[in-house]
């Protein structure tokens, strides 16, 4: 046992290391009994995580019960609505100060909870990198809230309710009527957005006891599973069951082919490949598109569909859905039971075939992100085609460019801009190093006067990202980023933009040695975050590019969970 190197002896080490820690524990705690942390990310700051004291309370009876020995370990939360400039830009110091105090302490296994967008993520990252025995409990979704009689999709429809607004369509009041009906209870939103997303794929990637991650928040189903996840942890510990062995290349491809059928959030692209960098699996963004592209959309889910996330556990959750598609899995992925993840999912019944789809019946025959390239993105660019029109996936048109979001809101609504259907709306300066932070601002808002005509999408370009509650023709991610010097800093208004998602190309007609030789745009190279100190100058410095998962470059990889040197 690993806390042994702490508590096992008769020296005064050992004897200082159990002393402090006894406090009414019994006094057998300290001998040979498995330490189990339980990384809890439970915050009033995060209210999709707030819950989690109760679920953490729960995995605490299971290790007790089990043989274990619980320790609650506070670690950093993200609350993804309320965190400036956006909690992107936290979630590697999350992994990276989750990581180091469980190597710093007497922990030989760690149960993970996590729920709003980052905070899975973060929490995958940490314990690949310490490689000790993890197991995930997502915190599940808020139950289905209802304004004037109509169910609310959190996230999604704040976007939609604001453009009717916007539009006219829609009052003010009206609108502020509803922002008491969005968040019904505990839980992080129900649409298929980011959080819904990594939670669903900690199960596809084996890391989740198998039947958890979509249980509503206030179902009493998931304490029972977070009770027997105590459990688990214990005999994983016992077993040696280490994240380098449980997630392998096999358990992205599942990851990947589930992502593409749920529907999935586009932030799933950078945090699967900030957990492969962690493990040291390759995983490019071709994968995405090669794994995912086929996978049929079975699940029709907001922001794309009609459905929210207590419906598709009505409907037999994700193992239904994996269920249709069991010969598109890789059979050997294990998972942290020490089964493989196909095991028993060919009898998974769908109990309602309006919110997973048979695989005879899919919503799209293939759903997965597609990966562009061109001269505007020679790093690649990513694009949902599910979340798009379908007019707009092949298109040409004049860019109108943005330097900033300050500069997108002085002047998008502006009834002189030069802006019709369609133009191609860029903005720039919005990735990784250039916010900082890589926030979700690529789904920029249409001109006032094109919704007012009518127009309800147009292709949008943009090196940010985009929430995973929103749609629209959106290219994301374009790497490299405008601030990391990427040709997207040097195109200008007026230049024709070429979007071809079918050739995956997205090109901009301006020669090669024109585009080289243009000075990036000054404006934007004014609107650049330029920190001084503290995280955000480390951030800026050492973040990789999205097309690898914008992770920083000296936390790439494991270091493992060798026990250093004494402390006194
Ligand atoms: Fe927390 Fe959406 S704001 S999951
Ligand atoms: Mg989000």
């Amino acid at each position: 046992m690993r806390s042994s190197a702490w508590y096992s002896g008769e020296d005064r080490n050992a004897y200082m290391h159990r002393a402090w820690m006894r406090r009414g524990v019994p006094n057998d705690s300290f001998s040979g009994r498995p330490q189990i942390a339980i990384a809890n990310t439970a915050s009033d700051l995060t209210p999709c995580n707030a819950h989690l004291d109760e679920v953490a309370e729960s995995v605490r009876h299971g290790i007790w019960e089990a043989g274990g020995v619980p320790l609650n370990l506070p670690v950093v939360s993200l609350g993804e609505t309320n965190v400036r400039p956006t909690a992107m830009l936290w979630r590697n110091m999350a992994a990276m100060a989750t990581e180091e105090m469980l190597r710093a302490n007497p922990i030989d296994g760690v149960v993970l909870l996590g729920g709003c967008d980052k905070t899975i993520p973060s929490l995958l990252m940490a314990a690949a990198s310490v490689d000790l025995p993890a197991v995930v409990v997502p915190g599940g979704p808020m139950l289905t809230g209802t304004f004037r009689g109509t169910p609310l999709g959190c996230g999604t429809d704040v976007w939609r309710l604001s453009e009717e607004v916007r539009a006219g369509t829609l009052s003010r009041e009206a609108f502020l009527e509803s922002e008491s009906s969005m968040i019904r209870s505990r839980g992080h939103c129900n649409t298929m957005g980011t959080a819904s997303t990594m939670g669903l794929l900690a199960e596809a990637l084996g890391t989740t006891l198998p039947g958890t991650a979509g249980i509503p928040a206030a179902d009493s189903r998931l304490l029972a599973q977070a009770h027997e996840t105590g459990r688990l942890v214990v005999e994983m510990v016992a077993e040696d069951r280490r994240p380098s062995q449980v997630i392998t290349r096999g358990s992205f491809r599942n990851a990947i082919v589930a992502l593409a059928a749920l529907g999935g959030s586009t932030n799933a692209v950078v945090h699967l490949l900030a957990i492969a960098g962690r493990l040291g699996i390759p995983l490019t963004l071709e994968d995405f598109d090669r794994i995912g592209g086929d996978v049929p959309l079975l699940v029709d889910l907001q922001p794309a569909g009609r459905f929210l996330m207590e419906d598709l556990y009505r409907a037999g959750g994700l193992r239904a859905v994996l269920g249709q598609i069991v010969d598109l899995l890789d059979p050997d992925a294990s998972t942290v039971t020490g089964q493989p993840l196909v095991a028993g999912l060919d009898n998974a019944p769908i109990w309602d075939p309006e919110v997973i789809r048979t695989r005879g019946e899919p919503l799209l025959p293939a759903a997965g992100i597609a990966v562009l390239r061109g001269n505007l993105a020679p790093n690649g660019a990513i694009i949902k085609p599910a979340a798009a029109s379908a007019h707009l996936l092949t298109h040409r048109g004049r860019a109108v460019v943005f330097d900033s979001v300050e500069d997108l809101h002085a002047r998008i609504d502006d009834e002189d801009l030069d802006v019709d259907a369609d133009s191609v709306l860029v903005l720039r300066g919005c990735g990784p190093k250039g916010y900082p932070g890589m926030p979700e601002v690529a789904n920029l808002p249409l001109p006032a006067k094109l919704l007012r005509a009518g127009v309800r999408d147009m292709v949008r370009i943009c090196d940010g990202r985009m929430s995973g509650t929103a749609y629209g023709t959106v290219v994301l991610h374009v790497a490299p980023e405008a601030a990391a010097g990427g040709p997207l800093g040097r195109i200008r208004t007026g230049d024709v933009v070429t979007l071809d998602v079918a050739a995956r190309r997205l090109d901009v007609d301006v020669p090669a040695d024109e585009l080289a030789a243009r000075d990036p745009s000054p404006a934007m190279a004014e609107a650049l975050a330029r920190p001084r100190r503290g995280w955000e100058q480390l951030y800026v410095t050492t973040v990789n590019g999205a097309d690898t998962g914008a992770d920083l470059d000296f936390l790439v990889g494991s270091s493992g969970h060798a026990v250093a040197r004494e402390s006194h």
